[in-house]
């Protein structure tokens, strides 16, 4: 009997990360039954990348509300998945990294008496703030896991230290830089297509690349960065594209302080492959994002991140990245030293691939099947 698989996922990052591995999975039916389960934690952004790697859900919860505080969003989800469990009587329940469906999606299999695969297992600042309720997610994911599928051998070692038995981590890669890698590969060979009309930027500036959405940089952060990007987009020779994540948090400064600005672009979210098409055009990256960090060494962009600390420590220790926090003055030095200085840019901006090589999907398959078939 092939194995029955549930994953649960709600937001843009975990399906990003997750579809290429339950597409790997779907591709062997003799293995592995493939049961896909949505809360819509995001309803829009989720949408966009179930549509980009063509992904139906067996069940969409359809759980969203604007402006969800942390209380609605995850007492409405554990609610909802009891049945999610009782009907699809999963073998094995599939998480991943570490937003509320993460951590409410491991508690339901928990209480299902389901084992539990965690997919970007091992990640910490171990500072419960920041990431804030990240790392505190991750921590108890970690604590509910049965099977943990860690990125780096860095982060699996904080799982060993927690306890965390070796038989129970698998160092795979990032699934999200199996999606990278493929959308990088077919971008530049033309199997795959944008479909963005870029004409409307300059080739004459420099592009600079924004986003940002922590829950701990609402408010003064926020305000901050804004007046940081304000004062990039005052140089003749930048031009900013600033996808604005839909949260009612992000969207209220960034309208009230950039719109209208020369030099600006706010645009809503991309979808995924225009997206990645976009950064391979930028000159430099400034983010708060795990994903976008760990995909901008893969394709040889330097990246400044908005926060004073990172459960994604390698490409930081490789040079590649650089912690910047949320002060304006430090964001708009560092991002002038590497518009001022090509070697630094240049130093900065290596190809490299520390948190995968593409094939992490394969790997989480064999490491279920040696798990649930011992
Ligand atoms: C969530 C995750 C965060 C992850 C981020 C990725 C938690 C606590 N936070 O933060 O870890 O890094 O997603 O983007 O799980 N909204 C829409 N349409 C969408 C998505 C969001 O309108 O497609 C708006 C809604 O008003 C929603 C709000 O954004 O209520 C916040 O969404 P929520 O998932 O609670 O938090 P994020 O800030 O997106
Ligand atoms: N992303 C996207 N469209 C955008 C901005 C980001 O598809 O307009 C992708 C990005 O490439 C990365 C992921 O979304 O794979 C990161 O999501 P987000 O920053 O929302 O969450 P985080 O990674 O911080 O949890």
């Amino acid at each position: 009997m092939p194995i029955r698989t549930l994953f649960l996922f709600g937001t843009r990052p975990e399906a990003i990360k997750l579809c290429p591995v339950l597409r790997h999975l779907q591709a062997s039916p003799e293995l592995f039954e493939v049961k896909v389960c949505v809360t819509a934690q995001h309803r829009q952004m989720l949408d966009q990348v179930l549509d980009a790697f063509q992904v139906k859900p067996d069940v969409d919860l359809d759980l969203m509300l604007p402006g969800q505080t942390l209380f609605q969003s995850s007492s409405r989800m554990l609610a909802a998945l009891e049945g999610v469990f009782s009907d699809v009587k999963p073998d094995l329940a599939i998480v991943q990294g570490d937003t509320t469906t993460t951590l409410c999606g491991a508690l339901a299999a928990f209480y299902a008496r389901v084992p539990i695969g965690h997919v970007e297992a091992g990640l910490r600042t171990w500072d419960m703030a920041q990431p804030f309720p990240e790392e505190m997610n991750r921590v108890l994911t970690g604590r509910l896991a049965d099977i943990h599928f860690a990125a780096t051998p860095w982060a699996a070692e904080n799982l060993h230290r927690e306890g965390v038995s070796r038989e129970r981590t698998h160092v795979t890669g990032n699934s999200g830089i199996d999606a990278v890698l493929y959308v990088r590969d077919g971008l530049a060979n033309g199997t795959l297509q944008s479909g963005i009309d870029w004409s409307f930027l300059n080739p004459a500036k420099r592009l600079v690349v924004v986003t940002a959405h922590r829950r701990e940089s609402f408010g003064t952060g926020f305000v901050s960065i804004c007046q940081a990007v304000r004062r990039l987009a005052s140089r003749e020779d930048v031009e900013i594209v600033y996808p604005v994540h839909p949260n009612p948090n992000v969207q209220d400064p960034v309208n009230r302080l950039l719109a209208g600005l020369p030099n600006v672009h706010l645009i809503p979210p991309l979808d995924y492959i225009p997206f990645v098409d976009l950064m391979r055009r930028a000159y430099l990256l400034i983010t708060d994002s795990g994903g976008v960090q760990e995909e901008g060494p893969s394709l040889g962009k330097p990246i400044l991140v908005l926060r004073e600390k990172t459960e994604r420590p390698e490409a930081v220790e490789a040079g590649t990245v650089k912690l910047v926090g949320t002060d304006e003055n430090r964001i708009v030095n560092e991002a002038e030293i590497l518009l001022n200085s090509p070697e630094l840019h240049a130093a900065m901006g290596r190809v490299h691939n520390p948190y995968g090589d593409g094939h992490a999907s394969a790997r989480i398959s064999s490491a279920i099947l040696s798990f649930l078939r011992k």
